[in-house]
C-alpha cells in the first residue's frame, strides 16, 4: 500500500487469506495495523538509526525495519525474537540480514535516548503527519492532543442488535453463552460493546440477522432522521448499508426507503446486508448528482446524506488514512460534499428533514460546510441536535474520536420551510 496507495484492508485481505491459521492472520493484522498506527514515529526512529536513506528498490527492507521496531516498541514479543524473526524475513537479500540485525540492536541498546529525540518532534510524538496535526489543532485547539492519543488506540467492536428480532439483554445473554463478554452501551438502545473483538462468524445469530457491527456514533443517524410511518426516505450514499438497515430496524412502516450508491460493487453489499437482516428497501446503483437517471421526481420526506469524507474521525479503525490522505484531498472532498448536498437538498419535500453526516472531524467538511450552504439557501432551517453526546458546533454537533469510546462523527439536521 505504501507503493500503490491501496487501502490497508485491500492490501491485507489477500495476504491474510494465504495464511493457514486464525492466530497467524491475527498476528499479521496486529503487525500491519500497529506499524501504520505508529508509522510517523517509527519512521523518525529509523532515520536516527540510519547513515543514509533507503534506495527505492529496498522498500521491502525499509518496511521490515519498521515492523521490527514496532514489535520492539509496542508489542509483548520478546525483543530477541522480534530481531531474529525480522532478520530471517530478509532471506532474499543477503546484505539486509546483518543490516537489520545492526539497526534493531542499536535501537534496543539506545531505546530511551532515541525515544526522547522523537518525542521532541510533533510527528514523532503524536504519530500523525504534520499537516493533519496542524488541521486538528486549528479545528480543535483544546482537544487535538487527546484526539491524536485516541486515534492511536485500538477501536472497540460495537454491535447493533436488531431489536425487531431480539432484545439487547437477550442478545448479551446469547453472547455470554458463547463465552463472549459484552456490555450495553448507554448512548444507544441497540448498542452492545464486546470486551474483545472477534470474527463475525463467532457472533451468535450474525448470519441469521440478529446483529450487525456498527460503531455507537454511527448508530445516532437512524434516530436523528426521525422517519415516520408513510414517509418516503432516501439514504443517498448508502453502501454498504449499515445506516439503511438501522433506519429500517427502528422505523415504523415507511412508504419506501430508497438506498442509493454510485458504486455498483458496494451497492451489492447493501442488498446482501438487508437480506441477512430480513429487511427490504429499493436499492439503486446511481449517481446522486445525476438524478434524471434514477429519480421519479417525487420528493423525499427524509434524506440521510452520509457523505464520502476524509474519515479523520475513524483513524483508529483505519490508521492507513494518516499515510494515504493528502492535504489537497480535503478541499476536493469538501467540493464534492458541497455538490452532493445541493443535489440531495433539491430532492427534499417541503417540511422534509435532511441529516448531513460525516466521519470527519474537520470543520471544512462539517459545520463550515453547513454554514456556507445556509448562507446561500434562505429556505434552510437548522434543527439543533439536543443531546448528551458530542460538542455543539456553530452548526450541527461533533463527536470527537474516543468520546465514550466512540468514533469521530459529525451530524447536522436541516429542514426546509418551503
Ligand atoms: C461514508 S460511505 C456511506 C456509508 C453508509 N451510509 C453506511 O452507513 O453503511 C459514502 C458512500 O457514498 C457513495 N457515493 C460517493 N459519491 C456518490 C454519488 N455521487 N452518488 C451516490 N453515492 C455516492 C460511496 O460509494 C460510498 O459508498
Amino acid at each position: 500500500m505504501l507503493v500503490d496507495g491501496r487501502s490497508l484492508t485491500a492490501a491485507l485481505d489477500p495476504a491474510k487469506s494465504r495464511l493457514p491459521s486464525d492466530r497467524e492472520r491475527a498476528f499479521l493484522q496486529t503487525l500491519c495495523y500497529g506499524t501504520l498506527r505508529w508509522y510517523f514515529r517509527l519512521d523518525l526512529i529509523l532515520q536516527q538509526l540510519l547513515r543514509k536513506p533507503f534506495n527505492k528498490k529496498d522498500l521491502d527492507i525499509y518496511v521490515l525495519a519498521l515492523l521490527g521496531l514496532y514489535q520492539i516498541a509496542y508489542t509483548r514479543v520478546k525483543p530477541y525474537a522480534a530481531v531474529a524473526e525480522t532478520v530471517a524475513a530478509a532471506e532474499h537479500k543477503k546484505w539486509a540480514k546483518p543490516f537489520l540485525n545492526a539497526v534493531l540492536r542499536s535501537y534496543l541498546r539506545g531505546r530511551e535516548e532515541f525515544d526522547k529525540i522523537v518525542d521532541r518532534d510533533d510527528e514523532g510524538r503524536t504519530g500523525h503527519p504534520l499537516w493533519l496535526l496542524r488541521e486538528l489543532q486549528h479545528c480543535w485547539p483544546d482537544h487535538a492532543d487527546a484526539m491524536c492519543a485516541a486515534n492511536n488506540t485500538q477501536a472497540p467492536m460495537v454491535l447493533r442488535v436488531n431489536r425487531k428480532r431480539c432484545g439487547r439483554e437477550d442478545y448479551i445473554g446469547l453472547l455470554r453463552a458463547a463465552d463472549l463478554e459484552a456490555f450495553p452501551v448507554q448512548c444507544n438502545p441497540e448498542a452492545v460493546q464486546l470486551v474483545d473483538a472477534v470474527d463475525v462468524d463467532r457472533l451468535p445469530g450474525f448470519h441469521e440477522g440478529l446483529v450487525s457491527v456498527q460503531d455507537c456514533a454511527a448508530q445516532f443517524a437512524a434516530r436523528l432522521i426521525d422517519a415516520q410511518a408513510g414517509h418516503r426516505v432516501l439514504d443517498a450514499c448508502a453502501a454498504p448499508g449499515g445506516k439503511t438497515a438501522h433506519i429500517l430496524e427502528v422505523s415504523p412502516s415507511l412508504d419506501e426507503l430508497v438506498a442509493l450508491d454510485i458504486n455498483p460493487e458496494r451497492a451489492v453489499k447493501i442488498t446482501r446486508n438487508l437480506d441477512r437482516l430480513g429487511l427490504r428497501a429499493t436499492v439503486l446503483t446511481g449517481d446522486l448528482l445525476d438524478p434524471s437517471a434514477w429519480w421519479d421526481g417525487r420528493g423525499f420526506n427524509r434524506i440521510l446524506l452520509d457523505l464520502p469524507c476524509s474519515a479523520t474521525g475513524v483513524i483508529r479503525r483505519h490508521p492507513d488514512i494518516k499515510v494515504l490522505r493528502r492535504p489537497e484531498d480535503i478541499e476536493a472532498l469538501s467540493e464534492t460534499q458541497r455538490n452532493l448536498l445541493e443535489a440531495a437538498w433539491s430532492m427534499l419535500a417541503p417540511r422534509g428533514l435532511l441529516v448531513y453526516s460525516t466521519c470527519s472531524v474537520l470543520a471544512q467538511e462539517n459545520h463550515e460546510q453547513i454554514a456556507r450552504f445556509m448562507e446561500s439557501h434562505q429556505e434552510v432551517r437548522e434543527i439543533p441536535i439536543e443531546s448528551h453526546w458530542g460538542i455543539r458546533c456553530p452548526r450541527g454537533r461533533q463527536i470527537l474520536p474516543g468520546e465514550s469510546g466512540m468514533d469521530g462523527f459529525y451530524y447536522a439536521r436541516l429542514s426546509r420551510d418551503r
